[in-house]
């Protein structure tokens, strides 16, 4: 390319770094899942949930799914959070109905990377594969975002070893062992780093850290847990790879979330359903990137309780660099035709 020819950004680089567009870029946190009835197909071929998440050519296809439908302006890579765990040598299988289930906490001393990495092999192959997916279908305008779970969540699932509302065994145990809880969160915070810096070396081009569980703490322990580990992420991150931004998604952060948006220094923050627009925009800086909320029971809904929340949540953050999604992932029981209802209402506001 001659040297005066910059390439265009993609739609959702230039929202993270700052430009207010007409109509914002979107994606769906979950927009690969059971709603769609290819996913049901691809996972019913790979027989286990794990076994799809490991095999790259599998979750190159499912990942591809909800873009060759919607063109979403975002891919993200199909995997779990839960993969950290299990390659920190952590039992772990789905049931069915149920949920995950992690077998006794390994002890954790050290953290050795390079096993880590051998076991996180194929999601790294499956970076690689869907970046190179995309491209040749044509979807060369489409980011590519890989993820991680934050330290807290990931310790949620660690320490009660099944999901759960509270999370009590976790939190007994950050308030009763704290030297010992603060061991975990250290290795964690390695392992995420280490982590997500691998996703962007196979071509990762944003990364969004889910702290889904960040709603359970009260402030001290959610400064404590959420925000100092995220903070250590995001630094070590940005130091080496400058150039790639970092979404943080504390859900139910409440009012903390300015705190946390402030702290950890990420470049965007996903807000949840739970937080009024009105308040996120008034107290969040004007510069920070938004990614939210629709409620995914409005969704599922549909009608005009989509119409309406979708004009609000466009209408509220017209003046603010806005990446439109969800305020958690979306529900199992959608129809695909919202999803697409959700497209238009989006895109037509241009
Ligand atoms: O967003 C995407 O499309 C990418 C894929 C993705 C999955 N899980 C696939 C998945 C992502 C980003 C996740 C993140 C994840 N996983 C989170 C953080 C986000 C959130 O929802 O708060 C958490 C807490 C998990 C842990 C997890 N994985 C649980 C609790 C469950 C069981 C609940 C359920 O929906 O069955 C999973 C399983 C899971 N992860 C499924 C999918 C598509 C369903 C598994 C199936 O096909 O049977």
């Amino acid at each position: 390319m001659p040297p005066m020819m910059t390439q265009r950004p993609k739609k959702l680089i230039a929202t993270l770094s700052g430009s207010i567009q007409k109509t914002p870029p979107v994606w769906l946190m979950r927009q690969a899942g059971r709603y769609l009835p290819e996913y049901r197909k691809t996972r019913a071929e790979a027989g286990d949930f794990l076994d799809l998440v490991y095999n790259p050519t599998l979750a190159t296809e499912v990942t591809l799914q909800p873009i060759r439908r919607y063109g979403f302006d975002a891919a993200i890579l199909f995997s779990d959070i839960l993969v950290v765990p299990h390659a920190l040598g952590q039992d772990l299988h789905f049931e069915e109905n149920a949920g995950p289930v992690l077998g006794e906490l390994p002890s954790l001393q050290t953290f050795k990377e390079s096993v880590f990495h051998g076991k996180l092999g194929p999601v790294y192959e499956g970076v690689s594969s869907i970046r190179r997916q995309l491209d040749q279908e044509g979807f060369t305008d489409t980011t590519l975002i890989g993820f991680s779970g934050a330290p807290w969540t990931l310790a949620c699932y660690m320490v009660d070893k099944k999901g759960s509302k509270e999370f009590i065994s976790t939190r007994v145990m950050a308030l009763q062992k704290p030297q010992e809880f603060m061991a975990l969160i250290d290795l964690l915070t390695e392992a995420v780093t280490a982590y997500l810096g691998a996703q962007i070396q196979a071509g990762a081009e944003v990364l969004q850290i889910f702290d889904s569980w960040a709603g359970v703490l009260p402030p001290d322990q959610f400064r404590q847990w959420v925000i100092e580990p995220t903070q250590k992420i995001v630094a070590a991150l940005k130091e080496k790879y400058p150039s790639i931004p970092v979404i943080g998604f504390p859900k139910g952060a409440g009012v903390l979330a300015a705190e946390y948006a402030t702290k950890t220094r990420v470049s965007a923050l996903g807000v949840d359903h739970t937080l009024p627009v009105e308040w996120a925009d008034q107290t969040l800086d004007a510069k920070l990137p938004l990614q939210g909320n629709l409620d995914p029971c409005v969704l599922q809904a549909g009608g005009e309780h989509l119409e309406r929340e979708t004009h609000k949540i466009l209408e509220t953050f017209r003046n603010r660099p806005h990446i439109f999604n969800l305020g958690h992932g979306i529900d199992k029981g959608t129809p695909p035709d919202h999803v697409a209802q959700l497209m238009r209402l989006i895109r037509e506001q241009a």
